[in-house]
């Protein structure tokens, strides 16, 4: 039989012009749920020829939970480089979490795992809710809701949790939008996109100077004290864990707020039921409607066969949870935004596997206390011009979203 195909590349930046590609992914979920996508060898940063698209929820938990077969680390998790990526800097990428397999990840983990955990996350509880609270009560009557709102938050979290100072903190997000934004012209201005990795690995070493003489309670002294097997870190494993964390922690929940405040602009009802309830179920709504990360990536280790497929050893497997989020077999309605759907078993933090997003109960607490506090201050907010995507085929980015806030 001949193989599924597929002519559209769905990494390619192109395809998300105007959001998820709904038609493409239900196309692919109904007649080629594991679909070869041939790409020009080296133009996604990788020296092959293409990759799997993987469409449905039962799948990517497939491929998620098995890290036997489908290793992180092989060709990197993340689905996409520019076509300059050299082999040194795709060794570099090692030195991410992501990009890990048992039993290096799990040791990598458990340094930072204790920080993540549901009741680490509620001791945050008091302190971001008044700085949710502060971040709604300073905008004007109008603005860019994602620079002024969605993006601070999470920029305040995570940067509280490294241990970054409030002064330093903007230089940090600037470094993480540019190495993030780099298909998309406003963050990146064709220079390299190791320019910005560079800064933040250069200011995460200061920071490990700093707490080797004054530790502080923060995640940078944890991780210049952890030992693994004896040994502490070394420089580059340590640079690129907060490097990971700090981007990770900025990119992907602002995203989710940006998007769960146009859903709630574009179906008012949800948001006067949103008002007047508050429903617990409503973030997991929010994040399975924005999908904030398109896809991460596995590699086969050995050959092995997905939902009827074969699939070679070497070979790429990508996993689209923003198609897998709309998967009719598993979401009664997925295309009604609805805060009240329970049980909601998205995939908007990966699958059930080993890599299930760190960060998952800290992205629900900051979705959960910026509406809540958007709710109390700002119920009459409105959509004011068309939102600005970000160029991107990995994250599902809104850079501007034009609102009236009162
Ligand atoms: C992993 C999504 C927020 C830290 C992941 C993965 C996804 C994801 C899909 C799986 C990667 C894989 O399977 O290869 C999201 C979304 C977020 C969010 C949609 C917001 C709505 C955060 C936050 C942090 C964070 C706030 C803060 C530190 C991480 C880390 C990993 C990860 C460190 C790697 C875990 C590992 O490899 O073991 N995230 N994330 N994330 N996320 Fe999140």
């Amino acid at each position: 039989m001949a193989e599924p195909r597929t002519r559209i590349d769905f990494t390619d930046p192109d395809v998300y012009v105007h959001g998820i590609p709904q038609e493409e992914f239900a196309d692919a979920r109904a007649h080629a749920p594991v679909c070869w996508v041939p790409q020009e060898r080296g133009s996604a940063g990788f020296d092959d020829d293409g990759y799997w698209a993987v469409t449905r929820h039962a799948d990517v938990m497939t491929v998620s939970r098995d890290s036997d077969t489908f290793s992180s680390r092989e060709k990197t998790a993340i689905v996409r480089f520019g076509a300059d990526m050299t082999q040194d800097r795709l060794e570099m990428q090692r030195y991410i979490l992501l990009n890990m397999d048992p039993p290096q990840h799990t040791q990598h983990r458990a340094i930072v795992s204790r920080g993540f955990t549901p009741r680490a996350v509620t001791s945050l509880r008091a302190a971001l809710q008044e700085r949710a609270a502060q971040i709604v009560s300073s905008a004007a009557d109008a603005g860019d809701f994602v620079n002024e709102i969605a993006c601070e938050l999470p920029l305040q979290a995570i940067a509280e949790l490294l241990g970054v100072p409030q002064e330093d903190r903007h230089d940090v997000f600037n470094w993480s939008n540019a190495m993030i934004g780099q298909d998309d012209p406003e963050f990146s201005d064709g220079s390299d996109p190791i320019e910005p990795a560079t800064s933040l690995l250069g200011y995460a070493m200061t920071m490990a100077e700093d707490r080797k003489t004054c530790p502080r309670d923060d995640i940078v002294t944890t991780l210049v004290n952890a030992e693994i097997g004896g040994e502490h870190l070394s420089s580059d494993e340590f640079g690129f864990f907060v490097l990971m964390l700090a981007v990770a922690g900025n990119e992907t929940t602002r995203n989710a707020i940006s998007h769960g405040m146009l859903a709630f602009m574009e179906h008012p009802e949800q948001w006067e039921l949103y008002r007047s309830t508050r429903p617990r179920t409503a973030v997991d709504e929010v994040v399975r409607w924005g999908s904030p990360i398109n896809a991460f990536q596995r590699t086969a280790k050995h050959d092995t066969v997905l939902n009827g497929q074969s699939i070679r050893a070497g070979q790429r497997v990508a996993m689209f949870y923003g198609s897998a989020n709309y998967d009719e077999n598993v979401f009664t309605d997925p295309h009604t935004f609805d805060i009240t759907r329970s049980p909601n078993p998205h995939l908007g933090f990966g699958g059930s596997g080993a890599h299930f997003c760190l960060g998952a109960n800290l992205a629900r607490l900051e979705i959960d206390l910026i509406f809540n506090a958007i709710a109390d201050q700002m119920p009459g907010i409105t959509l004011a011009g068309s939102p600005a995507r970000l160029r991107s085929g990995w994250i599902n980015g809104i850079k501007h979203l034009p609102v009236r806030y009162r």
